[in-house]
């Protein structure tokens, strides 16, 4: 088969990862034949394989031959691809959702304390939040598959905190959700909020909570306490 010349990875391939995601090939290899991809895809031999091979070119996907088919698994390059497509989803389904995050009580390096003290930042939350908050951030550390869910914030409505300047340096933008805090216990304190930087994505196991009150005291928390967050329309 001739190599032609492949244009960027299409709906057609995506079909065909998603396909292969759904047979295990996020998980570790998976072994496929040509014929039997063609048969669920109910296209010709040369069809399936010139998917497969735009999305390997494309770096989606990661391919081994041999005698009686191939090996293939989904690079993370190609599970980004699918996962762009399942937040699409989610904002056609999910509007307005609520996310529930889970994780434990942990101790910053009293940083939140200064920023959210800071006159440029706090009238903003004054204004927008509805309150002066208690000076500091509450950190709480996601569990790993929290650290995944938090990507679907990006579907819900933020509060834009803007960033602003002082004579000497800018302060960044940060983005807020409405979040309500519930203990093991099933204690709970609503009215809080979430606050991160805005477009940076480190620290993504972190999130940061703000709240008229100091939280610590209200719920009884302690390092460890295991926390439920539920962050969106309230
Ligand atoms: O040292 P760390 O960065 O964790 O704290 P901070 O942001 O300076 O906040 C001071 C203390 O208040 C920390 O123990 C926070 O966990 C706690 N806090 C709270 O309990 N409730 C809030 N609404 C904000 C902070």
């Amino acid at each position: 088969m001739s190599a032609a010349t492949t244009p960027a990875v299409g709906h057609d391939e995506l079909a065909v990862l998603k396909l292969l995601a759904l047979e295990g090939g996020l998980t570790g290899s998976l072994k496929i034949s040509c014929s039997g991809l063609a048969d669920r895809l109910d296209a010709s031999n040369q069809t399936a394989s010139r998917r497969l091979r735009r999305l390997e070119n494309a770096d989606f996907l990661e391919r081994d031959t041999v005698s009686d088919g191939q090996w293939v698994s989904i690079t993370e390059a190609g599970e980004r691809a699918l996962r762009a497509e399942y937040e699409d989803y989610r904002r056609i389904f999910e509007t307005d959702a609520e996310v529930e995050l889970e994780g434990t009580v942990t101790s910053g390096m009293g940083e939140g304390r200064h920023y959210i003290s800071l006159s440029g930042y706090k009238r903003q939350f004054e204004d927008r939040l509805g309150y002066e908050p208690f000076p500091g951030t509450l950190n709480v550390d996601l569990t790993t598959e929290s650290v995944r869910r938090r990507s679907a914030l990006e579907s819900l409505d933020p509060i834009p905190i803007d960033g602003w300047e002082d004579e000497e340096r800018t302060y960044g933008p940060a983005v807020c959700y409405p979040a309500t805090v519930e203990t093991a216990d099933g204690e709970r304190y609503e009215g809080a909020h979430t606050i991160a930087p805005e477009r940076t994505h480190h620290d993504e196991d972190q999130l940061e909570i703000i709240a008229p009150e100091k939280l610590r005291d209200e719920l009884d928390l302690t390092d460890g306490d295991h926390l439920t967050i539920y962050v969106g329309d309230h």
